[in-house]
């Protein structure tokens, strides 16, 4: 028994959609979000930079005391996990293989990627895939407008359904039997993309396999913590009030302390 926090992070609303699943898996786990919204959007950024900024939410999680990190930003997983798997003194995992462990699970023939531009460039989906599954085509596809529209509220609405639209045309000439949502901000366009893939395109959300794994190194390392009922404590290096409005929505507003810190 642990019961110290596990620390999660992305650069802004996203990473809430892999601590709806953590906290519904593990609800004795307590958590500490922090929100880069100082520095939203990640995906169009320079490599050094994204280092240089997840390592100093790193070091800040782990000044929170945390017993593991979860990155929850594909963006900053792509960029960031040796590094940060290298400096910290906590178990890091990051999001980027588990997804891509969860499409080979399925033994589609061909799948999808997006994410920001930064994921895309950076290959890594594919290249994991191939690693396990070297039959498997993948179309990887950049789809950086689809992150304001979760950032700013607007999910639901018939501009959110136009961006998904135009956003994703890409795969009107590359059909995919599954679609890898590679950006921790899509589950939250859920409808939205089904609505524009069609009904048999099987949607996957990194998120489930990134606990799973989480949850089996905390059993493993005798980390978990197994009763009480966690907190969930969130920082933002942005305005208060976004983050609020999304962990009300997306986390049905179970949480504990919502506050500003300068990173
Ligand atoms: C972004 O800030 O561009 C989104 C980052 C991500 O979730 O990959």
């Amino acid at each position: 028994m642990d019961e110290r926090p596990i620390g999660l992070m992305d650069s802004g609303l996203g990473g809430l959609s892999v601590m709806r699943v953590l906290h519904k898996q593990l609800p004795n786990e307590s958590l500490v979000f922090v929100g880069d919204q100082g520095h939203f959007p990640y995906g169009t950024r320079s490599q050094a930079e994204l280092q240089r900024l997840v390592l100093n939410i790193g070091r800040f999680l782990v000044e929170q005391d945390i017993k593991m990190m979860i990155v929850a930003c594909n963006t900053a997983t792509g960029a960031a996990l040796p590094l940060l798997q290298r400096e910290l003194p906590v178990p890091v995992i990051g999001v980027i293989e588990p997804g891509a462990i969860a499409a080979v699970h399925h033994q589609l023939e061909t799948v999808g990627v997006i994410g920001t531009a930064s994921t895309i460039e950076k290959g890594a989906y594919p290249a994991t895939i191939h690693r396990l599954a070297p039959q498997m085509t993948v179309y990887s596809h950049a789809a950086q407008a689809m992150v304001p529209v979760v950032e700013h509220g607007l999910t639901g609405t018939p501009q959110a359904q136009e961006t998904v639209n135009t956003a994703l045309s890409f795969f009107d000439s590359h059909p995919v039997d599954g679609l890898i949502l590679g950006c921790t901000h899509f589950p939250f366009l859920a409808p939205e993309i089904q609505q524009k893939m069609g009904p048999d395109v099987l949607l996957i959300d990194p998120a489930h396999e990134t606990i799973k794994q989480a949850q089996a190194m905390l059993t493993e390392q005798d980390l978990l913590r197994d009763r009480n009922g966690g907190t969930i404590t969130l920082f933002t290096t942005g305005d208060r009030t976004d983050l609020v409005a999304g962990a009300k929505q997306w986390l049905a507003g179970q949480f504990t302390s919502c506050d500003h810190v300068d990173l």
